[in-house]
């Protein structure tokens, strides 16, 4: 079913208008605007929610054909060939396996799902879906992010020396409030919860700078706000609202923090959902023996790196320390990644989707690898990141000890 490279339109859905579906929506709209011209005709012809205003209002905003309140009016549309799925976690297996069965490309979200089996079971129909030329791919979106490519290139070709250890984090505040509403977000089993969430992307990032983990210890959990208030309303991304009186119990984890032993080095880990005055707070840390470098989501368009340099002149040790560099085409992803890519223009998170649909379009248009951005990620990393996490369970189950991961 792969369109050659030359071909026919390729017609995208996008399943939940939401806080992430609406950064789909609106890549792969931008996504044949950036980089070179290669990429077929994209139509936008549905987004589906079954919050009809919703769906509605997504697909005006980003020049969608329709909306459809049922994701199955999808599974018969012909003129339908690329789908990103983007619903609460615990939906993904079901509508992905169902995509697949009937022929189309799937950009799932992160994580894979809320359960391991889940996950296990949409790998088998990923892997069987291949064989008849169907694409199932995960959205690690932050791996388009240039300042954390940035940190790999600096440990790859050596300028930090031998790596040493790595600290990262992701605070998020979005659940700080006890009066922030029950959604999705806070059902599901330990580990469903800060770490599934958010700690998926932070396992993986982790994994691409300091190589495969070995394992995992000192796992701890904890969920500071044990009730919260059923919402009266819609409740999408991490919005407020009206809630009623009635509490319901929180199920999983604000909190989750540990250890990991990766190939190249070890380092901690820690994610939160209550981290007051942190909305969107992803910073990365990594030391080695000639020096460190540091990127944050909250200065996405900088790098911060500090070299030991030489000793030969000594007097220059009173200004050793971290300086700041603007990222800009030199730097991996930047040149021809943006309308304008000069450096100092700022990137965010919501350009790292662009870049993202542009990957899974180039591929499912059959263009080359080595003429297209790096691949997104497959299925079975998908079950990884979660048996990542599934570790990490496991030792705070175990009161911390150490979980092969
Ligand atoms: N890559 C990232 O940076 C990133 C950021 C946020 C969320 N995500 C992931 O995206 C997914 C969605 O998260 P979100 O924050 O957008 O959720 P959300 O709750 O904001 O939106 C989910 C949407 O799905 C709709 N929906 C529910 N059931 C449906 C159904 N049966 N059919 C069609 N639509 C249905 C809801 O009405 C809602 O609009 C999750 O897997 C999440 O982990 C990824």
């Amino acid at each position: 079913m792969n369109a050659s490279a030359a071909s026919a339109p390729i017609g995208v859905a996008v399943i939940g208008a939401g806080m992430a579906g609406k950064a789909h929506a609106a890549a792969y709209r931008a996504a044949a605007g950036v980089y070179r011209p290669t990429l077929p005709e994209i139509r936008l012809v549905s987004i589906a929610d079954i919050n009809v205003e919703l769906g509605a209002e997504a697909a005006a905003r980003y020049g969608f054909e329709r909306h459809d309140a049922d994701w199955r009016a999808i599974l018969a549309d012909d003129a339908i060939q690329v789908v990103s799925v983007v619903v609460a976690n615990f939906l993904h297996r079901e509508i992905v396996e169902a995509l697949l069965a009937a022929g189309k490309h799937v950009l799932c979200e992160k994580p894979l799902s809320d359960s391991i089996d889940d996950a296990r079971a949409m790998a088998d129909a990923a892997r069987a879906a291949d064989e008849r030329g169907v694409l199932a791919r995960i959205g690690y979106s932050y791996l388009r992010a240039p300042g954390i490519a940035f940190l790999r290139r600096l440990i790859d070709d050596g300028r930090l020396g031998d790596v040493f250890h790595f600290s990262g984090r992701y605070w998020t505040d979005y659940g700080s409030r006890a009066d922030a509403p029950m959604s999705w977000r806070y059902q599901g089993p330990a580990g469903s919860g800060a770490l599934g969430d958010v700690g998926s992307h932070l396992s993986y990032i982790a994994e691409y700078l300091c190589g495969a983990a070995r394992e995992v210890s000192g796992g701890r959990f904890h969920t500071a706000i044990a009730e919260r208030p059923k919402p009266l309303g819609a409740v999408v991304g991490h919005t407020r609202g009206n809630v009623s009186d009635e509490l319901v119990p929180v199920e999983n984890d604000d909190y989750a923090t540990f250890n990991a032993a990766f190939e190249r080095c070890s380092g901690t880990l820690e994610v939160s959902r209550v981290a007051a005055g942190h909305p969107n707070d992803l910073s990365l840390e990594i030391f080695g023996s000639q020096g460190a470098a540091r990127w944050s989501q909250t200065n996405p368009s900088q790098v911060e790196v500090m070299l030991h340099g030489t000793s030969a002149h000594p007097e220059h040790d009173d200004l050793t320390g971290y300086r700041t560099v603007p990222l800009g085409p030199a730097h991996p992803h930047y040149a021809g990644g943006w309308a304008m890519d000069a450096p100092g223009v700022g990137i965010g998170q919501n350009d790292l989707f662009v870049h993202q649909a542009r990957a899974f379009l180039e591929e499912v248009a059959g263009i080359p690898e080595d003429e297209s951005l790096p691949r997104c990620r497959t299925f079975d990393d998908g079950v990884h990141n979660m048996e990542f996490l599934a570790a990490v369970a496991e030792s705070a189950e175990r009161g911390g000890s150490a979980v092969a991961v």
